[in-house]
């Protein structure tokens, strides 16, 4: 075989294409050679991937519940849950029963016709949270598009905003995904810098702070649809509202006609305690977005909920997507929600999240001054470091020795350490996490304290472009 020969049957073999030959190789590559140790992953990922995240360096190859088990066969704890996508456990029975049994029917329709499914996912969903309608999405940063587009159309259509004049009003450090419509609110930097420009009509005001609220309402209220928010921010932290914030917004939201959105993709389904954030002001927003654990960690599902008054503003052929409401998504869905309120896992996440941030306390006295605070709702938690103590250890730091002890954490900025398993795991499994969380600031924080060089950490990147506040500032 000529050289070239053989190389094209490698290429085909690896399914690659080969620039030099200015042909594509269509193959199947085998899996073998590549699957045998956790660095070979990484190292492929880090190769053929795009450089968008900076993982944990830890491989998931199976798991279910709580636990994970990396190609290797080391068991870990998940404190992380997908970002609160897999609030249900992994690989839950219930929820891979439904995706099998609907695989074997029917996976996708598209909306060009009905499915036996949708229409039953929809209605389920609708009577739970109490609204009239839906609109089905897959991702969570679509869902809050079309939430944001919803607002902007009920804004011309039912409060008579001028042509093109519509505003969102968000909130700093709030996250809502990664489109550029959202970016265009976001106040993290890396996010935003060099994707410009970013879309007009957004305004923003501080978080918890119902006052500033009312102030641009009175100022722009005539041209503002809709007021989107997190009931709790997650991404910035774990960031609770105080007592009654919730309740003001849905009052200044009602008197200056402005729609509530709350993106409850992270903080709904339970993760708070409450099958909604809202829930525990006891406020009704007027639009509500679902998403991650929707998928109960198996399939992107994301919903939008709103009466119809809202909702009807949008008409056949101005919104929709391929895979929204297909039948694999909508029966994965309503047993995804089946399994929240039959294994009461809402009230279990209020119970153990009490249990959380009660033994976390308890270190925080063994460590005045290097826990600053521990936080959240439900098992929605965090623990604020103090950056002077935790210095030159960054929370990411943290979070790698926490992997070592077989605890999976992820920072969000320096100093915060968010904590949230499945609300499914058991009361020793969250006691074990809670020791290795323990035990990484007696026994390794020390030690990375000696052996890392002293660095300056600069306060400049955590200056809002948008809005010029130095959010994450931890002193
Ligand atoms: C509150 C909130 N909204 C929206 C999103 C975006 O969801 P997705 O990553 O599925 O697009 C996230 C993701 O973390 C989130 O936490």
């Amino acid at each position: 075989m000529s050289l070239t020969a053989s190389k094209r049957v490698l290429q085909h073999a690896a399914g690659r294409f080969s620039r030099n030959l200015g042909t594509r190789c269509y193959g199947v590559a085998s899996e073998a050679q590549y699957t045998s140790s956790s660095q070979s992953l990484i190292n492929l990922e880090y190769q053929y991937s795009a450089h968008n995240y900076h993982p944990i360096p830890m491989v998931f190859s199976h798991a279910r519940g709580s636990s994970i088990w990396d190609p290797e066969g080391n068991k870990y704890l998940d404190f992380l849950s997908a970002y609160s996508a897999v609030n249900q456990g992994h690989c839950h029975p219930k929820i891979k029963k439904a995706l099998i049994e609907q695989t074997e029917k029917l996976t996708l329709s598209s909306r060009a016709f009905y499915n036996d499914r949708f229409p039953v996912f929809a209605e389920r969903i609708t009577s739970m949270f109490g609204y009239d309608m839906v609109l089905p999405m897959n991702t969570g940063a679509e869902g809050v598009e079309t939430a944001l587009k919803l607002a902007r159309k009920w804004g011309y259509e039912q409060k008579k905003i001028p042509n093109n004049e519509a505003v969102i009003v968000s909130c700093c450090g709030c996250f809502h995904g990664r489109t550029l419509a959202v970016i265009s609110m976001s106040c993290d930097n890396e996010a935003t810098r060099g994707f410009g420009p970013l879309l007009p009509g957004h305004l923003k005001v501080d978080f918890g702070d119902e006052v500033a609220l009312e102030k641009m309402f009175k100022e722009h209220g005539d041209r503002i649809a809709g007021f989107l928010f997190e009931p709790i921010q997650g991404e910035a932290g774990v960031i609770v509202p105080k007592e009654g914030y919730l309740k003001a917004v849905r009052c200044l939201c009602t008197k200056y006609k402005v729609l509530m959105i709350a993106d409850e993709i992270q903080s709904g389904l339970g993760r708070s305690g409450k099958m909604l954030a809202c829930d525990w002001d006891e406020v009704r927003p007027d639009v509500v977005i679902l998403g991650k654990a929707l998928g109960g960690g198996v399939i992107p599902v994301s919903a939008v909920l709103a009466d119809k008054e809202v909702m009807l503003c949008i008409r056949p052929g101005e919104h929709g997507s391929t895979f929204g409401g297909n039948p694999l998504a909508s029966a994965v869905a309503v047993a995804s929600l089946d399994v929240l309120v039959e294994e009461g896992l809402a009230e279990r996440s209020a119970q153990l999240g009490e249990e959380l941030r009660h033994m976390l306390t308890e270190i925080q006295h063994q460590y005045p001054n290097l826990i600053k605070e521990v936080r959240g709702r439900g098992l929605f938690t965090a623990v604020e470091l103090n950056s002077k103590a935790l210095s030159p250890v960054s929370a990411y730091d943290i979070c790698l020795k926490l992997k070592e002890r077989g605890v999976l954490a992820k920072p969000t900025h320096n100093t915060i350490i968010r904590l949230t398993p499945p609300l499914s795991l058991s009361m020793d499994e969250l006691k074990i996490g809670t020791k290795a969380l323990s035990e990484v600031f007696e026994f390794d924080l020390p030690k990375m304290q000696k052996e890392k060089p002293e660095h300056v950490t600069s306060t400049k990147a955590d200056v809002c472009d948008r809005c010029g506040r130095n959010l994450y500032a931890s002193e």
